[in-house]
């Protein structure tokens, strides 16, 4: 069994886009940027938007936070996003998700630019993606394809089964491992025999948030093992989708939480940025 090293591939991945955004400072003068959005005071959230600012400075990025408070309108969040649409040296807007309740996520996706829509949320993008014709990949998603790459594990003709349909991640998933000439089933909280789909699976990848939903007798001897969650056990310890503990003999390879997929969702976010840098400013 081996462990797959998120940490070490997401730093690969923001090596290389730290090493080309300073070539195209130097060579353009004009610097990357990125608005992070994050409205009210989830705990988790802060965390995230914490890391993707911290990630932003490692690879030279401008970062613009706007924090705002819980109370705020559907419309003060709309004419922000519209202003930051308009701003030339903001090449990225992320809307940190979960808004709070009575805000509606879906039209805040749909007023980004998609130019700017490096989160690869809105239906423009997602429309590009199943086409296969895309600028911009899913985060997460994509971030599971470059560990598998980054192992050499192959995907093409194998049995992949994703565990949860959401739009962030199980559905785009499915689509980036079907890209690959994966073999895909996509689980939800209705799939029947459950344990015997996963049974299946060469490659299996929860995406539920359930703490240590993927037990042991759910996965094939040898199987690779991709862990989405984000979750706490009964003490409040943070873990994943997957029993690590009882699932890791079993594996061929497994991602640890944290540790895993988490570094790579920002890796992903990086590289898109820098796409977006350089669609927006007609660089090769
Ligand atoms: N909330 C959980 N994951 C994500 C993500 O990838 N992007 C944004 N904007 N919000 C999230």
């Amino acid at each position: 069994m081996q462990i797959i090293d998120g940490k070490k591939v997401s730093a690969q991945v923001k090596e290389s886009v730290r090493l080309e955004t300073e070539a195209l400072v130097k060579n353009y003068g004009i610097t990357p940027g990125l608005a992070v959005v994050i409205v009210g005071d989830d705990p988790a959230s802060r965390v995230y938007v914490n890391n993707k600012k911290k990630a932003c400075e490692l690879v030279g990025f401008r970062s613009e936070e706007y924090a705002l408070p819980a109370e705020t309108t559907q419309e003060e969040l709309l004419d922000l996003v519209n202003t930051l649409n308009g701003k030339k040296d903001i090449n990225g807007i992320l809307v940190q998700l979960p808004l709070p309740k009575h805000l509606d996520d879906k039209a805040v996706i749909e007023s980004i630019d998609p130019q700017k829509d490096v989160d690869a949320f809105h239906a423009v993008n997602v429309g590009k993606i199943m086409l296969g014709e895309y600028d911009f990949l899913p985060c997460t998603p994509a971030g599971v394809m470059e560990m598998l790459h980054s192992y050499d594990i192959p995907v093409e003709g194998r049995e992949c089964v994703v565990i949860g349909r959401s739009n962030i991640v199980g559905k785009p998933m499915g689509m980036l491992l079907l890209h690959e000439n994966g073999t895909v089933t996509i689980c939800h909280s209705r799939t029947r025999n459950l344990r015997e789909v996963c049974l299946r699976a060469d490659i299996l990848v929860a995406a539920v948030g359930r703490p240590k939903f993927v037990t042991a007798d759910m996965v094939k001897e040898g199987a690779v093992v991709i862990d989405v969650g984000m979750d706490r056990d009964e003490n409040g310890k943070l873990c994943g989708d997957v029993d690590f503990e009882n699932v890791k003999d079993k594996c061929s390879y497994i991602t640890p939480v944290p540790g895993g997929v988490g570094p790579m969702t920002i890796a992903t976010l990086m590289k898109n940025t820098l796409k977006a840098f350089k669609l927006q400013n007609n660089i090769k």
